[in-house]
Formats: C-alpha cells, sequence, structure tokens
C-alpha cells in the first residue's frame, strides 16, 4: 500500500491550502531549516521508521518533513481531538507521509488512529502528552519490541513518564524535550503567553483592557499567559499552590489569593495547572454572570465539566468554540473550545519562531536518542546542554544578534579560587 492508501485524512481536496500553510511557517523556522540541511546531508534515520503524535498543525507538519528528510518514513496522528488541521494532514500526505488523524473524531476513533499510527511499528516515537508511550506500555505491549527509544513534548507527559520509570514499567530512553532551556523558557513562557490570548481574543472577540484575568497556575506557561494579560490591559489574579510561586507571581506584580475568592472576581478564568478540578462546583456558584473560562493545560481536566452541566439548566454553542451554560439561578458562563487547549483548538498554536527552537530540539533529541539509545537505557533524560545551546546559537545566528566570549583571562578568573 501507498502512502495516500494507508493514510487516514478527512479530505484530500483540502491539500493546496494545508501546503501554503507548511510554506509559510517554513520560512519563519531558520533553525529547524539548518537542520534539515544536516539531514538531508547525513541520513541519520535511514531505513527506520518514526511515529510522531503531535498537535498536528502546520508547524507540526514541517518537522514532520524535516525527519522525513533525515531519511525516515513517519506516520503521524494529532494529539488532541480538537487540535487536528485537516488541510494540513491532506498536504502532508501529499508529501510522502502517512497521517492518521482527523480533526474532532469521536473518542474511539482518535484513540484507533492513534494505535494504527503504532501499527507501523516504529524505531523511534515523537510524543506529546504521553499517549503513545502509554498505550505501547499498556494494551499493545506487542509493538514495544523493536522500539529504540523517543523525546517527549510536554510538562504532563514528562510526569507521566518518570511515574513509569520509577516503577520500574518504562521499557526504552525518553528524552524530556520540555525540560531544556530553549523549551520552557520559550515556548511555555512566550509561546503560551501569545498564542493563548490569540486563541482566546480570536474568539470571544471581546476587550480585555479593563477586565479581571484569573490566571490558574504559575508555571512557566501561566507566566506567559500572566504577562500578556497584563500588556493587554488587564488586571490580573495569580492562583497557586506552591508558596515559592505565588511570592514570584506577588513580586511580578500580581495580585495573589486563593481560588474561592478569585472566582468572584475573573471575568476571564485561564487553567494552566496540569492538574484536574482546580475550577470546580463551588467556584462555579460564586461567578460572575458572564464568565469565560478557558483552559491551556494538556488535558481538559483542568475545570470541572460535569459539575458545571450538573449545575446548568441548559446549555447552547453561541459562537464557533463558545459553549453557553445556562446556570440554574439566570447566571451565565462560557467554556472555550470544550475546556481542550484553548490556543490549539480555537488557534493555530504557538508562533512559528518559537516552535522553531522547540522542534529544531525534537529533531535533534531523536537523533541524540537514536546514537545512544543503548547507552542510555530505559530512562528519561534531559536534552544534553550543548544541543539546547546549539539551538541558542543557530537562533541567534538567525537573528543577527552576535554575543561575547570570555577571554582567556576572564576564564582563569573564574576557575580560580584564590584570585580576586
Ligand atoms: N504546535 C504544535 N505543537 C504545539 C504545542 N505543543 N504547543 C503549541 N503549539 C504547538
Amino acid at each position: 500500500m501507498n502512502v495516500i492508501e494507508k493514510s487516514i485524512v478527512r479530505d484530500m481536496s483540502l491539500a493546496p491550502e494545508g501546503h501554503l500553510k507548511i510554506e509559510w511557517v517554513q520560512a519563519h523556522m531558520p533553525v529547524l531549516n539548518r537542520i534539515r540541511e544536516q539531514f538531508e546531508k547525513e541520513q541519520p534515520f535511514k531505513g527506520l521508521k518514526v511515529a510522531i503524535s503531535l498537535h498536528l498543525e502546520a508547524k507540526t507538519a514541517y518537522l514532520a518533513k524535516v525527519v522525513k528528510a533525515g531519511g525516515a518514513e513517519v506516520a503521524i496522528t494529532g494529539s488532541n481531538p480538537l487540535s487536528t488541521q485537516d488541510d494540513v494532514c491532506a498536504a502532508l500526505v501529499e508529501d510522502g507521509i502517512t497521517v492518521f488523524a482527523k480533526y474532532n473524531p469521536d473518542p474511539k476513533e482518535y484513540k484507533d488512529l492513534m494505535v494504527k499510527t503504532l501499527e507501523t511499528k516504529p524505531d523511534l516515537i515523537i510524543d506529546d502528552g504521553g499517549d503513545l508511550v502509554t498505550i505501547l506500555h499498556s494494551e499493545r505491549q506487542d509493538l514495544l519490541e523493536g522500539v529504540r527509544g523517543g523525546a517527549e513534548e510536554t510538562t504532563t507527559g514528562i510526569l507521566r513518564l518518570k511515574a513509569m520509570e520509577k516503577d520500574g514499567s518504562l521499557k526504552f530512553p525518553m528524552v524530556a524535550v520540555n525540560d531544556a532551556f530553549c523549551k520552557y523558557l520559550f515556548d511555555n513562557r512566550y509561546g503560551t503567553g501569545q498564542s493563548v490570548w490569540d486563541g482566546i481574543n480570536r474568539t470571544t472577540n471581546l476587550v480585555v483592557a479593563g477586565k479581571t484575568v484569573v490566571v490558574i497556575g504559575y508555571g512557566w506557561c501561566g507566566k506567559g499567559v500572566a504577562m500578556r494579560a497584563k500588556g493587554l490591559g488587564a488586571n490580573v489574579i495569580v492562583t497557586e499552590i506552591d508558596a515559592i510561586k505565588a511570592v514570584e507571581a506577588y513580586m511580578d506584580g500580581f495580585a495573589v489569593m486563593p481560588m474561592i475568592e478569585a472566582a468572584k472576581l475573573g471575568d476571564f478564568f485561564v487553567t494552566v495547572t496540569g492538574n484536574k478540578d482546580v475550577i470546580r462546583g463551588e467556584h462555579y456558584e460564586v461567578m460572575k454572570d458572564g464568565a469565560i473560562l478557558s483552559n491551556a493545560g494538556h488535558f481538559d481536566v483542568e475545570f470541572n465539566k460535569p459539575e458545571l452541566e450538573a449545575q446548568s439548566s441548559g446549555k447552547r454553542t453561541v459562537r464557533r468554540n463558545i459553549e453557553e451554560y445556562q446556570l440554574k439561578d439566570g447566571r451565565k458562563i462560557y467554556v472555550l473550545a470544550e475546556g481542550r487547549l484553548v490556543n490549539l483548538a480555537a488557534g493555530d498554536g504557538h508562533p512559528a519562531e518559537i516552535m522553531d527552537m522547540t522542534f529544531a530540539l525534537q529533531a535533534m533529541s531523536l537523533k541524540y536518542v537514536n546514537d545512544q539509545y543503548e547507552a542510555i537505557g530505559s530512562k528519561v533524560v534531559n536534552v544534553p546542554y550543548e544541543l539546547d545551546e546549539q539551538v541558542a546559537r543557530f537562533k541567534l545566528e538567525s537573528l543577527g544578534t552576535g554575543i561575547d566570549s570570555l577571554t582567556e583571562e576572564q576564564k582563569s578568573y573564574l576557575d580560580s579560587w584564590q584570585e580576586h
């Protein structure tokens, strides 16, 4: 079977639009372009199969093409039912990549598409949120054999992998791409900061200035969301469970308070915790009429939707990606993108220049794990510092920005404990 026959996508006639989207992002991903050139020459994945589960939009498509340029046979699926773009999928199939993905499949089909991706029997894996790895280690252990290792994109996925490593069930090495400096400092903070507000703004078409925004969770993503909310003119409240992060938010100039108090004040709520039920029944009870809820964490569990439904007398779609819940006391609460990642389910994800660094790390980490999988063993490992730094250097070069280097005297001063 050829790639077109094997693939499962919504509509191949959408391919021209998908090609244009990929072309646009490629022009804004100079670091990944350099890696593609290296891969074309060196063919690090020659003869290997790579399975990818990532948010299947244009930047991801370009990463898949770069891995293919390195000699791999690539099969790809989504990592969230609402973040897959059908036109991009069709274009990728035309580019020779096997695609198992559709926008908004039902939960069974979504899972089947992931399993089909694994049934291609990959040597290497790129995962976002840990679903491919989890399926391989639970219901499809028959497909484990032959997997050399992989790379994981996100905080949530790394938490799952570390739990597997701890109880001894992880069967191959995984590189924690999320924990590289060139990932979380830029993607989690500036990427999420911009793309979350892009998603909320294009979906609601409402003003943010003067409103109260409650950011739940002050990790790197929460910091970005709060910073950009402030830039849009909002009054920002941060809620936290970690005392140090709460002090950080306070010193960054934000109001900090428990969720039950913030719930009464917010016009917009953004959950960015990686945890479940951070907004729940007791909070809905005190929210203002018209409050707007959105999630930027990996899974759609951060606000408890069943409890919201139970407190509602009805719900309706009032605009694309906006559900209105009519509460029994007459108030209305709005949920964006069904509580799925608002930046991807109601937007195009992070800007291309940001994903340039993230996906350069992904590509380099995949090569690293393929070169070193036997030496690493079944562990979760960090991206080697040299690779992280190389991405930063390539980025600076692409920006035309130079930096200084230490003189020999400065180096010996730093190395010495006697000189002062
Ligand atoms: N585009 C592709 N993957 C993404 C991610 N994990 N976050 C934001 N945008 C993306």
